[in-house]
């Protein structure tokens, strides 16, 4: 039985001003389909799960979630009193799945990736669940289009010939954000797949894993599903850390990884770069957020989010990045677009 587990945090500050930290990145629709990036997750493993979800998210954004998900009964929802990274709150949903269900298989799903294929997906996992079953901590891998810092690094190594996961590798090694001189190297051996960010794993098997690793982590996770109203007194002392970190790479030096190479189209949004990637374009090859009958774009390439009432004309503009939320318009180009972040901070101090 696979249960899925959305850690749903963080502010995605390179999306801004479209993500903001009251409207992080996965509640936007980013595709133009209607649904958050939230709400694509949990359809697209719905078929898989049958309403077995867990949604784990800071006490500022529960609200939002719960509208965002009615469907989901209020236990879905787990609310974690702060940011502690991924490894806390994966392992918090985790541990309360352990409790009630001890030979579960678990799925750790990012909020705020697009997946194209979903069926090619839900075969990816099906397999990935064989694996964990049999006792592996199942990554999916993605294959590289460049030298990407924000991303794990799986070496991968012999095939694991298991009835039902096919595609099932060993992991040899997991790097997570390796600097560039390093991904450079990694993809010039053509050994290394991208980590998508997804976790198969039995609860207990991640559990034991992060245990091997941090014995009185593991334990008050546990002590928490145990007793869930302890939680808020014993949180704050749980460390900050990824997944990636506190899980993965050591169990792969362990040789307890495995993963599923992925064969459908894959994008973590992470930038208004990638964003353009996923977006329908218009004739001359300008991708639109919004309504396409507010956007006049005459011979301009790159992004314009069409977020308000107001018509947007672009002419003869090349890679511009153009975002209107009513609150902001940010005028950019496709090149300098990353470089938000430190605007943020200056209009922060600006107060
Ligand atoms: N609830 C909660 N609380 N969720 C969190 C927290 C937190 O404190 N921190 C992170 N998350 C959630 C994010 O919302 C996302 O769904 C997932 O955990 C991964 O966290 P990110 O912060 O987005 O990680 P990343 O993108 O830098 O790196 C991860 O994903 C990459 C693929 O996009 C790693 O797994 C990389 O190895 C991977 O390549
Ligand atoms: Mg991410």
């Amino acid at each position: 039985r696979l249960w899925s587990i959305i850690p749903a945090g963080g502010a995605g500050t390179r999306l801004w001003p479209l993500s903001r930290e009251r409207r992080p990145k996965f509640l936007l629709d980013l595709t133009g389909s209607g649904r958050s990036l939230l709400q694509q997750t949990v359809d697209r493993l719905a078929p898989l799960v049958e309403g077995r979800v867990l949604v784990v998210t800071g006490a500022d954004h529960a609200d939002q979630v719960r509208a965002d998900l009615p469907e989901l009964g209020e236990q879905a929802v787990l609310v974690e009193p702060s940011r502690k990274d991924s490894m806390a709150a994966i392992g918090l949903a985790a541990a309360v799945v352990e409790a009630q269900d001890p030979d579960a298989v678990v799925g750790s799903f990012a909020a705020d990736h697009v997946i194209a294929d979903p069926d090619r997906f839900r075969a990816c996992v099906q397999e990935a669940v064989v694996l964990a079953e049999q006792g592996h901590l199942v990554t999916i891998g993605i294959t590289p289009t460049g030298p990407a810092t924000g991303f794990g690094y799986i070496r991968v190594g012999a095939p694991l010939d298991v009835p039902g996961a096919p595609r099932g590798r060993a992991v040899a090694e997991f790097v997570e954000k390796p600097d560039l001189e390093t991904a450079r190297g990694y993809l010039s051996t053509g050994e290394f797949l991208w980590n998508a960010g997804m976790f198969v794993a039995r609860a207990s098997t991640l559990l034991d894993l992060l245990a091997d690793r941090d014995p009185s982590f593991a334990q008050r996770l546990r002590d928490i599903a145990a007793d869930p109203a302890s939680l808020a007194e014993v949180w704050p002392s749980l460390p900050r850390i990824a997944i990636d970190h506190a899980v993965a790479e050591p169990a792969a030096a362990a040789g307890r990884v495995a993963v599923v190479p992925g064969d459908f189209a894959w994008d973590d949004v992470g930038d208004f770069a990638s964003l353009t990637g996923v977006l329908p374009t218009d004739s001359s090859g300008l991708a639109i957020l919004g309504d396409p009958a507010r956007v006049h774009g005459e011979g301009s390439s790159g992004l314009v989010v069409a977020g308000t009432e107001r018509d947007v004309v672009v002419l003869g503009m090349t890679d511009v990045v153009v975002v209107d939320t009513g609150e902001v318009l940010l005028v950019t180009t496709r090149e300098r677009a990353q470089d938000v972040k430190g605007v943020i901070e200056r209009l922060k101090d600006a107060g």
